[in-house]
């Protein structure tokens, strides 16, 4: 994905780093706003980047991402954690997280953003032929 984003040539640096582990390589406010698009479904718990990500981004920047929604149908196949979010292994033998929309509410708010929009979208599923429920989130830091 590096690779090809750097072929674009847009963008100032490009830098590969496991989100499982903090801090982030970067100083308190380096990013006006701060994007994640297809990555936290393959991550469990999210408070430590959230809260890493307030730190990184100016007050008031745009933080945006999404997860994939936890939903009732899947019970039964998943393992819970009481955090709120449920792990499952996919068709492709990964293992994959959906997040409850409480516990996105829940770390925004204990991390500092504002919850602006909520998109609940449909995408390819974690088995074939049958699509999945994700939900991109718009929120901003709080100026504080
Ligand atoms: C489905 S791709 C999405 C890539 C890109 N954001 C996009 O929208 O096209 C998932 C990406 O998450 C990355 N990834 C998976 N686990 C990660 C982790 N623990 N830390 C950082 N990146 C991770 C993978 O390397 C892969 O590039």
């Amino acid at each position: 994905m590096l690779e090809i984003c750097r072929s674009k040539d847009f963008a100032d640096d490009l830098r590969e780093f496991d989100l499982r582990g903090m801090p982030l390589p970067y100083s308190d406010g380096s990013f006006d706003d701060v994007i994640c698009c297809g990555v936290f479904h393959l991550i469990g718990d999210l408070e430590p980047i959230f809260k890493e990500v307030f730190r990184v981004i100016k007050p008031g920047g745009i933080f945006a991402f999404n997860v994939l929604a936890q939903t009732s149908e899947k019970e039964g196949e998943v393992v819970s954690h009481s955090q709120g979010y449920s792990e499952i292994i996919s068709d492709w033998n990964v293992p994959v997280f959906m997040h409850s929309g409480e516990y996105i509410e829940k770390l925004l708010q204990g991390s500092g953003f504002d919850r602006l929009k909520e998109l609940k979208f449909l995408v390819r599923g974690l088995h074939e032929g049958i699509d999945d429920l994700a939900c991109a989130y718009v929120t901003r830091r709080t100026v504080v």
